[in-house]
């Protein structure tokens, strides 16, 4: 039976030794504490790092740790000191995590980090395949691990791998900054999807695919060389129920039976009946924006003083990363300002802020959860911050005020909070005061639609989600499109081929047998194809066609002196046994005046794009563009083309980052027809890449073997992945 593989960096327990004995404690942060839910419930194992490095476990406890990790359906990776330093505390939390929460001042481009990220990724994936059958699902977590779905590809090419960044991921402008940008989209692209928690970290992904690989994207999947990688975002959900309950649980509490902390939480609100509990929890990191809260907290008590002695700051922050220097920072400023604020504006009654450095069990987050009027969560940047989430799930008698940041991926889902900007202080104080005086029924009108909302789309829902698309993707059939030239189908093909007594076969030559460069002039045939051509060739009873929209001139001075025959201009120009071009369609080309300049403003206006004369068909070229600018100029040019060609002959072929204006009764279709007729022919085989090639695949006769080069809607009967399955393909015909 096939299992689901869960991999992040961190196991959803950490261990701990402490005098020879084994501990577990629960890991904190979104990703652990939302996928266990998850994994405690179904078929799984969960891969990933115990906490503790090699030289930290005794190696006679090695057997107890995995036996131990082994009954919560885990097994570790083994890291060293030397690899947690470089992998943990150097890339992925000195360069992944500022950079991709904006925080490009914190950021380091080491190449020792990257060079042990790599290699513990390596690791991990190493992992992952020693437990993992074909027909498993893996799914990957997080930016700790951005590089294994393509090691997994690599070598399991049949692997379902799905991915979800639990962080935000940048826009295109930071993200390119980094010097292995490209190695880290090719990893991810070894997915068959790819999560995130909102649209815009999504578009944002999509665009520096674009930008950086080139990759063709349509909506929200990446065309690559041999698969189609899905996009996706499936905002991740809590476990209500678990929050929920535990919440009812509480209310119901007895007095003797409830926790100290709730017991002096209890007496502080006993004794100051109107005073108002704030509550700041997150792990203890720059991009929650603890310090500037606390600012801020200041800054209301000055332009509200009359909520001094009446409200109180409760701030629980998570040890975290405390070896990252940015971290230690950190701690020791929240300290700082903390004693000072305290020492400058305490009473004798009345400390304002309550500070907290420690991870508390779950049944005190609950205390704390239930207990403030008014959470305060206002990161500068977060993927999704579940700690908002969890608040509202403990309210069950749906009162209290969500004071959130709007640059919090919840914020996208949790509108009726007070979403706010963390760094206007203004806002914060005014919308603290609204918090405050807000009737208890705008409170429940605001929470209890959230409420709902976290009920039905909880975690378990969202893992359900992307479970369920990563399946529907790997089975996509792509039989309606093409069937895939598989190994048994080639055979038969083969075999047809060579018991055939005339044969006929149309190459198409951009993008089929050789690869697009931004110069097209670049793109001249390369000795491997000459000879595959040139064998093709002296096939007997066999005509070969290269078949292309390129210009005569080119292609005269590519095939000088071979004798294949040669179609060009899209079948204006016919050439055949070494002979000069001679014209195969009676065309004119006086229009070209009337669409020339059309394209020139074009090119002025779209840096990169440039045009392409030929005989009697003129082509703007936008491969060299920015892809999303590119994109948008050809729509608005063939808008353009439409009503001024209106009344002419001629057509607009959009080709692979081509716009091409030529006359309609031109077509490969066409020219392929009037070559087919010319002979009687037992086997037609037309190959090609683009929309042109379609004209071909559309009006040759129902039996000509028709094949796409990419997995595309065509009307090609069969498929191949790329260019060199092209030439792998057209090398068997030669074979003997
Ligand atoms: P991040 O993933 O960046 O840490 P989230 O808000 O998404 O931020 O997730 C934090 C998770 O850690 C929440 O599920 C929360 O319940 C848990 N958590 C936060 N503080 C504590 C704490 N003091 N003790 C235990 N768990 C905590
Ligand atoms: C965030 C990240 C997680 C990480 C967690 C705790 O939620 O997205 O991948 O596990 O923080 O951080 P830590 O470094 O302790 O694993």
């Amino acid at each position: 039976m096939s299992k689901t593989i869960i991999v992040s960096n961190r196991l959803p327990v950490q261990l701990q030794i402490s005098e020879g004995k084994i501990t577990a404690i629960p890991s904190v942060g979104g990703l652990a504490t939302g996928m266990k839910s998850v994994h405690s419930g179904g078929e799984s194992l969960w891969i990933g790092w115990s906490g503790l490095t090699q030289e930290e476990i005794p190696e006679d406890l090695v057997g107890d740790i995995d036996e131990a990790l082994a009954g919560q359906g885990c097994s570790k990776v083994a890291l060293s000191q030397e690899e947690v330093d470089g992998f943990y505390f150097g890339f992925s939390n000195r360069t992944i995590w500022p950079l991709f929460h904006y925080f490009m001042e914190y950021t380091e481009f080491e190449w020792d980090f990257w060079e042990a990220y790599e290699a513990v990724n390596r690791k991990f994936a190493d992992a992952i395949l020693e437990q993992t059958s074909e027909d498993d699902v893996v799914w990957v977590h997080d930016y700790q691990l951005m590089l294994v779905p393509e090691m997994l590809r690599a070598e399991r090419p049949g692997l379902s791998i799905g991915f979800f960044l639990h962080i935000p991921f940048p826009s295109y402008e930071i993200f390119r900054t980094m010097p292995w940008r490209r190695e880290v989209l090719a990893g991810l692209l070894g997915s068959d999807l790819i999560g995130f928690h909102t649209y815009d970290y999504e578009r944002h992904f999509l665009s520096s695919v674009r930008r950086i690989l080139g990759h063709e994207v349509s909506f929200n999947e990446i065309h690559l060389d041999d698969r189609v990688a899905k996009v996706d975002s499936f905002p991740m959900g809590i476990d209500y129920k678990k929050f929920h309950e535990a919440a009812i649980r509480h209310r119901e509490m007895k007095p003797g039976e409830e926790s100290d902390l709730q017991q002096r939480l209890n007496s502080h609100k006993a004794s100051t009946p109107n005073a108002k509990f704030f509550l700041s929890i997150d792990r203890l990191d720059y991009s929650k924006g603890i310090a500037k809260r606390i600012k801020a907290f200041e800054y209301f008590l000055q332009k509200y003083p009359e909520y001094k002695e009446k409200v109180r700051l409760i701030i629980l922050a998570v040890p975290s990363r405390s070896l990252v220097p940015q971290y230690q920072l950190l701690k020791k400023e929240i300290d700082e300002l903390v004693g000072r604020i305290n020492g400058e504006i305490s009473t004798v009654s009345w400390t304002p802020i309550w500070y907290f450095y420690r991870s508390l069990p779950f049944d005190n987050l609950i205390d704390l959860y239930t207990t403030c009027d008014i959470a305060w969560l206002t990161p500068i940047r977060d993927g999704m911050n579940l700690v908002a989430k969890e608040y509202i799930a403990t309210r069950t008698d749906q009162t209290g005020v969500l004071l959130l940041s709007e640059m919090a991926g919840s914020a996208n889902e949790m509108h009726e909070s007070l979403l706010i900007n963390p760094n206007n202080f203004e806002q914060i104080a005014d919308s603290l005061h609204q918090a405050i005086t807000m009737p208890v029924s705008e409170q429940i009108a605001r929470n209890a639609p959230m409420q709902k909302r976290l009920e039905r789309y909880n975690v378990e829902k969202w893992a359900r989600d992307f479970m369920d698309s990563l399946k529907a993707q790997q089975n996509r059939d792509y039989s309606q499109v093409a069937s895939r030239l598989s190994v048994d189908l080639t055979n038969t093909l083969i075999k047809t081929y060579r018991e055939a007594k005339r044969r006929i076969l149309f190459l198409d030559y951009d993008g089929t047998l050789a690869g697009f460069r931004t110069d097209p002039q670049k793109a001249a045939p390369d000795e491997e194809l000459y000879e595959l051509l040139d064998n093709l060739y002296r096939q007997e009873n066999t005509d070969i066609f290269l078949i292309s929209g390129r210009d005569k001139d080119t292609f005269d001075r590519w095939f000088n002196g071979r004798d294949y025959a040669m179609i060009v201009e899209h079948g204006v120009w016919i050439s055949e046994n070494n002979a000069p071009f001679k014209m195969l369609e009676n065309v004119k080309n006086d229009w070209m005046d009337k669409i020339r300049p059309v394209l020139e403003s074009f090119v002025d206006r779209t840096p990169g794009s440039f045009i392409e004369d030929k005989n009697y068909s003129v082509a703007w070229h936008y491969r060299n563009t920015d892809p999303d600018f590119g994109q948008k100029r050809a729509t608005e040019l063939n808008t353009v083309l439409t009503s001024l060609i209106a009344n002419d002959d001629l057509s607009v072929l959009n080709g692979n980052k081509v716009v091409e204006i030529k006359s309609s009764n031109v077509n490969k279709g066409r020219a392929a027809m009037r070559m087919i007729a010319r002979k009687e022919y037992d086997f037609i085989f037309a190959i090609g890449d683009d929309w042109t090639d379609e004209f071909m695949f559309q009006e040759l006769p129902k039996d000509a073997v028709t094949v796409k080069v990419g997995r595309m809607k065509t009307q090609a009967r069969y498929y191949v992945d790329n260019i060199s399955s092209v030439r792998g393909l057209l090398q068997r015909f030669v074979e003997p």
